[in-house]
């Protein structure tokens, strides 16, 4: 039996506590908090954990609440750009690196959110 990168790396746990760091982040930023449609952050973060936990190999609770992820579609009512790219991915620095992984298991995540992150920009105006 092979374990799973989200078994490996500590479970619901560890995505839980990386997610809700980085939505305290999220929290302090002028520029990212007014995209979120809720005032509550909480579901937010929850669609979030759901799916790390989904791509990393645990629960698939993310698809059977949601669906398809199709996170471009999903990020097209959003102005991302390079700058909230950059303030998504700090945020999202501290909190893994607050979780404590392993050197390899750390950028092995690392390497997928950049990507993600670079993947996910759909517009380079300023603003919205
Ligand atoms: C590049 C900067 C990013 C910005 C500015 C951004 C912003 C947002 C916003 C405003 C939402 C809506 C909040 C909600 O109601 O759920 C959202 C949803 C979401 N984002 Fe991002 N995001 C970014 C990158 C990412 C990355 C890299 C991932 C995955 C690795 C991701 C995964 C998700 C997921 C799973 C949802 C919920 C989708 C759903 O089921 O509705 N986001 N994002």
């Amino acid at each position: 039996m092979t374990e799973t990168f989200y078994e490996s790396v500590g479970g619901r746990e560890t995505f839980r506590g990386i997610v809700a760091r980085f939505y305290e982040g999220v929290a302090d930023d002028d520029v990212l908090r007014p995209m979120y449609p809720e005032m509550d952050l909480e579901p937010a973060a929850d669609r979030l954990a759901m799916f790390l936990e989904q791509y990393w190999g645990g629960p698939t609770t993310y698809s059977e609440q949601r669906g398809h992820p199709r996170l471009r579609m999903r990020h097209a009512p959003y102005h991302v750009n390079p700058d909230a790219r950059d303030r998504w991915l700090a945020h999202m620095k501290v909190a893994v690196q607050e979780a404590g992984l392993a050197p390899l298991h750390e950028a092995q995540l690392w390497d997928y959110l950049e990507r993600a992150a670079h993947s996910l920009i759909n517009t380079f105006e300023d603003t919205p």
